[in-house]
């Protein structure tokens, strides 16, 4: 299938480009590079063999989308496209919302336009909020953003299915990741955010790689076993080949889907700190400091509904494989 990806450069989307590749699809990628560059397609074509088709420019920008539908015959879309530091978008809300809310608006407006009607979205499990309890499961009412980002995630789940109840031929399938980490066992490609890093594992690597001084764990009185927050820390990789699975379900299923993309199991911030160290030979320097606004002590998915429907678990997911190859992305390719 042609595939047009959108955000496709980015940390999830490249990993995602390389599986589809694999699979013989034919990923067709429109990224802006506001948070990737261009290295990352040569890496993509080095692991792969072969260099994906891309285009420089937003999803907001319907002649460029427009363009891209006449040029291809694009069968499907998966959107990652979008802004997603939490802590900005409080600071930038309205940044935030042309980008992931506007940009997918014009998105929609384009594939409509070409009749191209069958997507797949980066969700995440932010949708939850900090009313439901854990294990999520996706029949849950969806709960209140505490942060624009989050606002922007429930805002465009809601304006896809109300797409798949005013078009019933339209094929949505709803993504909710819960927190991606790791890298590409080849060690050529992984997150390497721009900017300064707002999630724990690239924090990890930048005290690792000494760019920062020391890890602040933030919270360790939460109701959980060691006190500190706990996650269902996913591999890029298994979250890279469920949207392969979803994509195979997605062409069949008119309607709007959702999926938890998650192992099903929590892990500490300790725990996940202690399997870095024994991965890399590295003690990282650390202390505790008071919990970050807005964060809720556990989150992790139930994953019944994907295994069951998708056929899809993760795999490659243990603490020790993520942080071995996140620890061979930062040798590897030289940015220790
Ligand atoms: P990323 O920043 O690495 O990738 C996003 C890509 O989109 C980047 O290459 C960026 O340059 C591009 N982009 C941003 N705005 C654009 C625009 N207007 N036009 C064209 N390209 C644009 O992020 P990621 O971690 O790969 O996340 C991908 C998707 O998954 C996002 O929608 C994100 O919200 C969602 N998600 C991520 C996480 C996570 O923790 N990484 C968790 C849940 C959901
Ligand atoms: N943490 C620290 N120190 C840090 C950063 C994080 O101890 O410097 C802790 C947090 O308190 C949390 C855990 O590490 O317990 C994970 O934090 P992340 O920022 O890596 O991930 P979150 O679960 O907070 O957020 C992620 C995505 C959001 C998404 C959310 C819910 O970044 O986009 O999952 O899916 F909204």
């Amino acid at each position: 299938m042609n595939i047009l990806v959108t955000g496709g450069m980015g940390y999830i989307g490249s990993h995602t480009c390389v599986e589809l590749l694999q699979a013989g699809h034919t990923p067709i990628i429109l990224d802006n590079l506001y948070n990737s560059n261009l290295a990352v397609l040569d890496n993509i074509a080095e692991i792969t063999g072969k260099t994906p088709v891309f285009v420089q420019g937003d999803i907001r920008c319907r002649e460029t989308l427009d363009g891209l539908f006449a040029q291809h015959k694009i069968d499907a879309v998966i959107h990652f496209a979008a802004l997603k530091a939490v802590a900005e978008s409080v600071q930038k809300p309205l940044e935030y919302y042309d980008c992931n809310v506007t940009g997918t608006l014009v998105l929609l407006q384009a594939m409509q336009a070409a009749g191209c009607n069958t997507l797949v979205f980066s969700s995440s499990a932010t949708v939850y909020g900090s009313e439901n309890q854990v294990p999520f499961c996706e029949d849950m009412p969806v709960g209140t953003a505490t942060n624009p980002y989050g606002s922007t995630k429930i805002m465009m789940e809601r304006i896809l299915q109300d797409m798949a109840v005013a078009n019933p031929d339209w094929k949505i399938s709803l993504l909710r990741y819960f927190n991606p980490v790791g890298a590409h066992p080849s060690g050529k490609l992984g997150e390497d955010p721009n900017g300064i890093p707002n999630n724990l594992m690239p924090i990890i690597c930048r005290v690792a790689q000494g760019k920062m001084e020391e890890l602040l764990i933030t919270g360790n009185d939460y109701d959980t076993p060691d006190g500190t927050g706990v996650r269902d820390y996913i591999h890029v990789v298994d979250l890279a080949l469920g949207h392969l699975k979803a994509l195979d379900k997605v062409v069949q299923t008119p309607g709007c889907s959702i999926h938890n993309l998650g192992t099903g199991k929590g892990l500490s911030v300790l725990e996940l700190v202690q399997a870095f160290e024994k991965a890399s030979g590295i003690t990282l320097p650390r202390r505790f400091a008071p919990r970050r606004p807005g964060d809720i002590a556990e989150s992790y998915a139930n994953v019944d509904r994907a295994a069951r429907e998708l056929g899809w678990q993760a795999k490659h997911s243990s603490a020790e494989e993520i942080c071995q190859d996140v620890w061979r992305f930062l040798t590897k390719s030289n940015k220790r």
